[in-house]
């Protein structure tokens, strides 16, 4: 989704903010832009499509100056063009404005400034505020007319801007939207970014900006206040990640890096974090409320997209193991319904790779708002949800830059199996069913690993059913989850029609869809439920519909009833969607590549979703 990179210092800027920008491509983006200040001019390019067109520009017309903004811009108020990319100007082109998120009520805002004689040119939310800053610094400062505008805007935001007033400065603000700020190594250069990646090549020490507040970066430093503008003091972090862990390390695809590094990531899950003689799980993140953890009678766990699905898997191990009532709820049906939480015995589990992703972020604080204890399984550490939540256990998958989530699932699925020993042994999980998930967690990375080495198969797999129409996804009880991420996988890469179905539902409906066109991926490894998914898939041969079945290693005895099968090795069922989840990452992948598509970057979709 949209990305911020500003930079004051000594080197051009333009480069620096190419490189910052290349470094949030991951994110998701349909135009890029960038404007840089002396006390002249704002000089501005800015171009629809990919930052290489942004790039091109710039070397046949170069842009000078050491201090400027840049953006890529994940359309939401006016189509992907070059005039809706951002920086925005106000009319006189003295005030450059990149923005993230949503400005709720700039319709009102808009008729206003029109009405005061300021011309738009863009469809664009963001340029109101080019043009309010311009009303008020008439006769103001910079600084006293970014607090005056602050004040009028609703929505959210992160905002970077420079004006030719001030031309040694960038002004930023934050509501809603992550912004950080970068201080040089020599404290001689200074950065302001919407995610740490964008300035990893050039420091590791970072301040996040906290919602309401306003930094104001110059040659000698930044400064940060508040909305009543008073200076706030903030702590000096370390940006966690490596520039290695950004890139491709060999892979032809981000996302087929991440898949291959899902064994090293239940490693790093579990690491320090198993007692095998006592079956205990050992969450440090969360020793602060275990007394309120022990009086627990019913949990909610809340995400969007795959953070959701790996919490619906959590939801059946708690049940099943750790005997809490859990009920799970998509962030953004969470947030506008009238949820009953008992603020004493009940406590929220908010999940998401990035931290960052509004619809949680709103759901995290509607729960804080009804004082239930908020606990996040969260990846991005220093991210809003992290940093919100009252306890939490973080998944430890390292960056995960393709679109499509695959190793931060698995890492969440894992730390749920965590969880639920945690919370099981506290409520009558025995000794010996603790060990046992334990000693099946610390194997799992090698059983992975053999799930890994079928890659051919599955390439060749994926090419025979790649140009399929649609394809239907089915598991039940663990993985029923597991077959809406399989289909959510399938649909967001490849752009092939799919859908997951928990496989006693087929009956109910999507039956009257199957015929010999349809290709339908079963996940019937050995467990409670394989002979309830063996009579679907005998309903699904009767309708001559093909039949991918994923099965436990050895269960030749399927053969006769699937077209094609993919094995993978067999462990307890509460672990099993980390490896059946597996194969069904590897086929969304080659049919992506079958069908000419880049999986790294599905189109419209975008990494961290921080708009509702
Ligand atoms: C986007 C991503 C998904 C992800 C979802 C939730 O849609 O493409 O892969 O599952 O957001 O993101 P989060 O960062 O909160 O886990």
């Amino acid at each position: 989704m949209c990305g911020i990179v500003g930079y004051i210092g000594s080197r051009h800027a333009s480069g620096v903010l190419i490189e910052g920008l290349r470094r949030l491509e991951y994110r998701g983006y349909d135009s890029a832009g960038l404007a840089t200040v002396d006390s002249k001019e704002i000089q501005l390019v800015k171009v629809a499509g990919k930052i290489a067109n942004l790039s091109s520009v710039v070397q046949v017309n170069p842009i000078s100056g050491t201090v400027g903004i840049a953006h890529t811009r994940w359309a939401t108020h006016g189509p992907p063009s070059d005039i809706n990319a951002h920086p925005h100007l106000d009319c006189q082109g003295t005030i450059a404005v990149v923005h993230n998120g949503i400005i709720e009520n700039f319709d009102k805002l808009r008729r206003k400034i029109i009405e005061s004689g300021h011309q738009l040119r863009s469809e664009t939310d963001t340029e109101v505020i080019a043009h309010l800053l311009e009303e008020q610094i008439q006769n103001k400062t910079f600084e006293e007319a970014l607090f005056s505008v602050l004040v009028q805007l609703e929505g959210t935001f992160g905002l970077a801007m420079i004006c030719t007033n001030e031309p040694r400065k960038i002004f930023a603000a934050r509501r809603g939207s992550p912004l950080v700020l970068g201080l040089g190594k020599n404290r001689d250069e200074f950065f302001v970014a919407s995610d740490p990646a964008a300035i990893i090549s050039y420091t590791q020490d970072i301040m996040y900006l906290d919602d309401n507040e306003v930094a104001v970066l110059s040659d000698s430093g930044v400064e940060t206040f508040s909305l009543d503008r008073n200076r706030t003091d903030k702590k000096i972090e370390s940006i966690e990640i490596t520039v290695g862990e950004m890139e491709r390390g060999g892979y032809s695809h981000f996302m087929l890096k991440e898949m291959h590094e899902q064994p090293e990531v239940v490693t790093n899950a579990i690491r320090g974090r198993l007692d095998f003689t006592e079956g205990l799980a050992v969450l440090g993140g969360l020793s602060d409320v275990v007394d309120q953890l022990r009086d627990l009678k019913r949990l909610t766990i809340v995400g969007c997209g795959s953070a959701c699905l790996a919490g619906t898997i959590g939801s059946y191990m708690l049940e099943e193991y750790a005997g809490l009532p859990v009920n799970v709820q998509l962030a953004s049906e969470f947030r506008y319904r009238k949820p009953i939480l008992d603020p004493k015995r009940e406590a929220i589990i908010v999940v998401s790779q990035s931290g960052e992703t509004a619809d949680t972020l709103g759901a995290l604080r509607e729960a804080k708002q009804k004082g239930v204890l908020t606990i996040g399984v969260v990846n991005a550490v220093g991210s809003s949800i992290a940093r919100e939540t009252d306890a939490g256990v973080f998944v430890h998958a390292g960056p995960e830059i393709a679109v499509a989530s695959t190793k931060a699932f698995v890492a969440q699925v894992t730390v749920f199996a965590l969880l639920t020993m945690f919370l099981g042994r506290m409520r009558g999980m025995s000794r010996s069913v603790g060990v046992k998930i334990a000693e099946e967690l610390r194997v799992l990375p090698h059983k992975i690993d053999r799930i890994l080495r079928q890659e051919e198969w599955i390439r060749l797999l994926a090419r025979k059913y790649a140009h399929s129409p649609n394809m239907v996804f089915i598991g039940r009880k663990y993985n029923a989850a597991v077959a809406f991420e399989g289909a959510l996988k399938m649909k967001e890469i490849s752009y092939l029609h799919a859908e997951g179905f928990a496989a006693g539902e087929l009956k109910h409906g999507p039956m009257a869809l199957l015929d010999p066109s349809l290709p339908v991926v079963a996940l019937m490894t050995r467990d409670s439920v394989f002979e309830k998914v063996r009579s679907n898939v005998e309903e699904v041969r009767a309708r001559r519909a093909p039949v991918i079945a994923v099965v436990s290693e050895g269960d030749e005895e399927i053969l006769s009833l699937t077209d094609d099968i993919m094995f993978v090795p067999r462990t307890l069922e509460m672990l099993s969607p980390i490896l059946n989840v597996i194969p069904l990452q590897m086929l969304a992948f080659y049919t992506a590549l079958a069908r000419g598509h880049d999986p790294d970057q599905p189109r419209n979709l975008a990494k961290s979703v921080t708009v509702e």
